[in-house]
């Protein structure tokens, strides 16, 4: 072999050792063998000046040689390939063993799920579930009602009229009984509705009270109505809520729109009656008003007292749901803390 030759391959060698990275192997591929300015291409360019015999030999030399070169590039470049796929692979490995990420479920705020589950009694019972609006007239929250206008409800102290021109016009409902006139404005007896809805009173908020909160007003009219059957439907509803022995009480009280009014208590669901921390030692829990609706509420939709009778009832359904979970302060309830509505799935 020329020594011309044989230096040539050990540069070759020498540079091929230092090339340690894929751009660096192919730079030395250019600087080889590049077919413009590769230096085995101006190397076999050269060929032409020699002598014939030498030309052969000098020429199959450099050809073993860059086949070498070519080799050589070639297996470094694919040893580069080979180390980046498989740095790429274990990049992109995936555990499939691994459980899956859940995508967190929300849930219904813990009174919608104590309306759902009255709502759910009271269709099994045949009646409509209906909403109504929250702002009203002073018709609907109280004069078709019967309520006098001397009556403290009416008070801007308890409640909420809208300001300017409309003042004392236009109030927030500070009950759903509004809902009884609005259903049987809409239907004609017999009828049976049930209207769960917000209402709004001025009361300064503290663990048992807010000045917006929910309640379920109930409506039955029909022929022969009597006290039995509000008694019966409401101990049907709390059996249905709470269990077959929970018992009920009436205490006489006065509403405007019914006559006669009572109180509802029914048996502690806590205790059973016999007196616990929920019903503060007296086995009993308030429910809500109801009484027989008053003829007069039946007149003004135009309901002829004679032929129908019914009984109207209403609860609410915030206390309700902070006794059923043990909550001491109901504002809870409203203020949004994740990590309190969390645990009512
Ligand atoms: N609306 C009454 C209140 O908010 C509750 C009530 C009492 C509703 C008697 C009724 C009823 O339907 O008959 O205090």
């Amino acid at each position: 072999m020329s020594d011309r030759i044989t230096q040539l391959r050990s540069d070759f060698d020498f540079e091929l050792a230092a090339a340690t990275a894929e751009a660096e192997a192919t730079l030395l591929r250019d600087r080889w063998v590049g077919r413009k300015s590769g230096l085995l291409t101006a190397e076999m360019k050269t060929l032409g000046k020699l002598s014939p015999e030498e030309r052969k030999t000098v020429g199959a030399e450099l050809n073993v040689l860059k086949g070498y070169v070519e080799a050589a590039i070639e297996k470094l470049l694919d040893g580069f390939a080979a180390k980046r796929e498989a740095e790429q692979l274990a990049k992109e490995r995936i555990d499939v063993t691994l459980p899956g990420r859940r995508i967190p479920a929300g849930h219904l705020h813990p009174i919608t799920l104590l309306r759902h589950r009255i709502e759910d009694i009271f269709v099994s019972m045949g009646y409509e579930i209906e909403d109504g609006p929250e702002i009203e007239t002073n018709f609907y929250n109280f004069d078709s009602l019967n309520i006098p206008a001397n009556h403290p409800a009416r008070s801007p102290q308890d409640t909420f009229y809208l300001a300017g021109e409309l003042a004392d016009k236009l109030a927030l409902r500070s009950q759903t009984s509004t809902m009884q006139i609005h259903a049987m404005q809409k239907r004609q007896p017999p009828l049976r509705v049930a209207a769960p809805g917000r209402v709004f009173r001025r009361d300064t908020p503290d663990a048992t009270h807010n000045p917006m909160f929910y309640q379920v007003e109930g409506l039955l009219i029909d022929r022969g109505i009597t006290l039995g059957d509000l008694k019966g439907t409401v101990e049907e509803f709390v059996r249905r809520l709470f269990g077959p022995e929970t018992q009920t009480r009436f205490r006489p009280s006065y509403f405007p729109f019914v006559e006669p009014g009572a109180e509802i208590d029914y048996t502690c669901f806590k205790c059973g009656g016999s007196g616990c921390r929920v019903c503060k030692g007296s086995g009993w829990i308030e429910m809500g008003g109801s009484g027989m609706v008053h003829p007069n509420v039946l007149r003004v939709v135009g309901i002829d007292p004679e032929e129908f009778t019914g009984f109207a009832f209403g609860l609410g359904l915030d206390r309700l749901c902070a006794l059923m979970y043990g909550l001491d302060d109901i504002r809870l309830l409203y203020e949004n803390d994740v990590r309190f509505l969390e645990q009512f799935t």
